[in-house]
């Protein structure tokens, strides 16, 4: 028989193991099964406090106490394994839950970019002119007076200039081009005497009231062909050639008189309306007609001044606005939608 205290023990002993094991029950994350650990098996647990008072027994009780106190702990441990891999499992369902996607759920539409229709106009005139020939050449957006006007035949105080007032710099002398024809200044001083074919394209810029039809910041696409022989028929050939791609096959035609100081003769060319098909409609202002630039045969004074002698090369050139051509073409009532920067232009061709 054992000592009272020996028994005193023992009955302790039982009862750590039944709240341990009652406690681990309730234990539902990592981090109470770590608290549960320190609680009961810690170096300073309840386990290891009851076991301090093995002294107090006789030497030959202490074995049997020592054999059941282990038996508990090995007990006690093994509960813990299993407690916490249940655990880690339930936590990893959680996540697994929480994370996972439903693949069976629709996908979100993507809004697929477009190009803005500027680009797409200039591409399309690039490729037509292409091939026909004409390469792309850039010319700067700051001019001087010298090229946007006087080496085009318009001397200081010449009275066309009024029909291209435009933004200065502060260096006297200096400007914004109203037109992308000084390019063909450019053009031709870089490469005379040799043959010239080029497209200038970019942007131009006019002190003007801005309305439906005219901005004050736009694009032109200047054409220039120099060479020996050129006629007007070649300028008349290949303007209908682009309209009749860039429009579709079978337009007319019509070209007008006009008046540009760096071309003679200078006309306008009209075609038929791609919108109604000459009925008239808001488009072409009920005439049938659109409008689509200014063309003429260099003028020979530019020629001249620009390192060609005019008696033995002659040339054609023309300018024209993309974005009134798209107007046109898609149908659009008011230039100021290109820049005011709404995606719903887009949407509209
Ligand atoms: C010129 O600028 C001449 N340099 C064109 C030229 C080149 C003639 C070579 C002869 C030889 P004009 O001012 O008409 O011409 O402009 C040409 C085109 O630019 C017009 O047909 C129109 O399509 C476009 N345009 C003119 N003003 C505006 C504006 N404010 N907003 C948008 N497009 C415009």
């Amino acid at each position: 028989m054992g000592s009272t205290v020996q028994e005193d023990i023992l009955q302790q002993l039982e009862v750590l193991h039944r709240e341990a094991e009652a406690a681990l029950a309730q234990a539902n994350s990592s981090e109470t099964t770590q608290a549960w650990h320190s609680e009961y098996l810690g170096r300073k647990g309840r386990l290891t406090g009851i076991l301090r008072n093995l002294g107090s027994l006789a030497p030959e009780e202490r074995p049997l106490v020592g054999k059941v106190a282990n038996e508990i702990k090995v007990a006690l441990e093994q509960a813990l394994q299993e407690r916490q891999a249940a655990i880690a499992q339930a936590e990893l369902e959680a996540m697994r839950r929480a994370e996972s996607v439903d693949v069976t759920l629709p996908g979100r539409p993507q809004t697929l970019g477009k190009l803005h229709i500027t680009t797409r106009m200039l591409r399309d005139i690039y490729k037509i002119f292409a091939e026909m020939g004409f390469q792309v050449y850039e010319s700067p957006e700051v001019e001087t007076d010298e090229y946007n006007f006087q080496l085009l035949n318009m001397p200081p105080g010449h009275p066309a200039r009024d029909m291209w007032d435009t933004f200065y710099t502060t260096t006297p002398g200096q400007l914004l081009r109203t037109h992308t024809s000084p390019g063909q200044v450019h053009a031709m001083r870089q490469y005379a005497p040799q043959p010239i074919r080029v497209i200038v394209p970019g942007k131009v810029y006019r002190y003007e009231q801005v309305t439906a039809r005219s901005e004050s910041m736009f694009y032109q696409v200047e054409g220039l062909a120099v060479g020996k022989h050129i006629t007007f028929s070649d300028l008349k050939g290949v303007l209908m050639n682009y309209a009749n791609q860039m429009y579709g096959e079978g337009r007319e035609a019509r070209f007008r008189k006009s008046y540009f100081p760096f071309t003679e003769p200078s006309v306008e060319m009209d075609i038929d309306c791609v919108i109604c098909n000459r009925k008239g409609c808001p488009i072409c202002k009920y005439t049938g007609w659109l409008e689509i630039l200014g063309a003429g045969m260099v003028h020979p004074l530019v020629l001249q001044y620009n390192g060609y002698d005019p008696t033995e090369f002659s040339g054609f050139a023309f300018g024209m606005g993309p974005e009134r051509m798209a107007l046109q073409k898609y149908g659009i009532d008011d230039i100021r939608y290109f820049y005011s920067n709404d995606v719903r232009l887009l949407e509209r061709v």
